[in-house]
């Protein structure tokens, strides 16, 4: 099989180009990536033996046309992914979540090449702290920030090419991921390369707001199940049951590193900042069989510092230009 993967060299790109290079050596790997800031050769240096790295655009038509017509299968991450950064400026998140899902899908139309998108738990906005509900695939799209709503916008698009041309598509909407690889400008990473450079965390507000955590390698699992099994033209929510507030984790992040549960900042707050999201997966779980393999978060933290503290060649180079960047927006 000849597989397509855009952003392979961001977080879970990355982590899921590892994921296939190990466990289905018979695939045949090209990454199309244009490198962003979020984007990492490095990310890849572990299986740059079995992987093509194409540095280009999603925008690209004639690119992306000819990459598509010689695959059998687009698994496409790319995207500008950062809330804070698309209240800064939005624009790159209009071109890239949007024309770049366009342009694939119009060239996957042309071809008739199978299409995994990936998107995220936000499209559906957010739910009250305490309210009991979860996201379904039957929730209103209702995103809130401007990443939200072009994550949002691109799976309406992909609907629309299921429905009116027949492309042959499947689409994952996945909670808060985390692990290796992961930016240093999001949440985990940056509290825990903070700890390790001796400064405090920073919580934005009061630290309520609730996130549904799963691991890079369940996301990724759950992704190839769907791809494996998965109904054509349907939508399959992943999340492994991982609710937490932001206050929770960077305490269990203080514990980690050995430091008094109050040895954190408040910040300000992020403007129009998603209260809770939440994941009812019953749907992936019971039709396709698949399961979460990482369920203990703390010890998926542990493992998740520990990576950091080995790997600092990877993650330092951005480091001061993104607190930098954090300290002008105030947070
Ligand atoms: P990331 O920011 O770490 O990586 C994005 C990658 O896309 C980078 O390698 C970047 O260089 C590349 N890219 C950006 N614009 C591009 C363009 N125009 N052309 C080609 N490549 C481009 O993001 P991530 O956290 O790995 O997220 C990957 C996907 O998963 C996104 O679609 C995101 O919406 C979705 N998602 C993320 C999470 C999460 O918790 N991080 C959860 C659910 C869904
Ligand atoms: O839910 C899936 C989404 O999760 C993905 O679609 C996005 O690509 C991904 O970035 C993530 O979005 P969030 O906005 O939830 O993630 P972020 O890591 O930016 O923030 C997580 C929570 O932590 C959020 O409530 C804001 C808060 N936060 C963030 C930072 C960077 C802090 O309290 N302090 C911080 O320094």
């Amino acid at each position: 099989m000849r597989l397509l993967v855009t952003g392979g060299a961001g977080f879970i790109g990355s982590n899921f180009v590892h994921l296939t290079a190990r466990e289905r050596p018979e695939v045949e790997i090209t990454v199309l990536d244009a490198l962003t800031y979020a984007g990492d050769e490095t990310s890849l240096a572990p299986v740059a033996d079995s992987v093509r790295l194409v540095q280009g655009d999603i925008t690209d038509g004639k690119l992306v046309d000819r990459l598509v017509s010689t695959s059998d299968l687009v698994v496409h991450f790319a995207a500008e992914s950062h809330n804070d950064n698309s209240l800064a400026n939005p624009w790159p998140f209009v071109q890239t979540n949007l024309i770049g899902t366009y342009t694939l899908l119009e060239a996957v139309r042309k071809h008739g090449v199978r299409y995994h998108h990936i998107s995220t738990d936000e499209v559906y906005g957010d739910l009250e702290l305490d309210d009991p509900a979860k996201f379904t695939d039957a929730t209103p799209y209702n995103p809130s920030s401007p990443y939200s709503a072009t994550k949002a916008g691109s799976d309406l698009l992909v609907r629309a090419w299921a429905r009116s041309f027949g492309i042959a598509a499947t689409i994952s909407n996945c909670s808060n991921n985390y692990g290796p690889y992961q930016h240093v400008e999001k949440f985990i990473p940056r509290q825990i390369t903070n700890l390790i450079d001796g400064i405090r965390p920073r919580l934005y507000g009061a630290g309520e707001n609730v996130r549904d955590w799963i691991h890079v390698e369940d996301h990724n699992t759950a992704v190839w199940t769907i791809i494996d099994k998965g109904r054509l033209g349907e939508t399959y929510l992943i999340g492994a049951d991982g609710e937490k507030n932001n206050l929770e984790v960077v305490q269990a992040l203080l514990e980690v590193f050995g430091r008094p549960a109050d040895d954190f900042d408040h910040v300000t707050d992020r403007a129009g900042h998603d209260l809770r999201y939440a994941i009812d997966s019953q749907k992936l779980r019971t039709e396709l069989g698949w399961e979460p393999r990482f369920t203990d978060f703390k010890a998926g933290l542990v493992d998740t510092v520990d990576w950091y503290k080995a790997n600092e060649a990877w993650w330092r180079p951005a480091k001061a230009a993104t607190e930098a960047k954090y300290s002008t927006a105030g947070h």
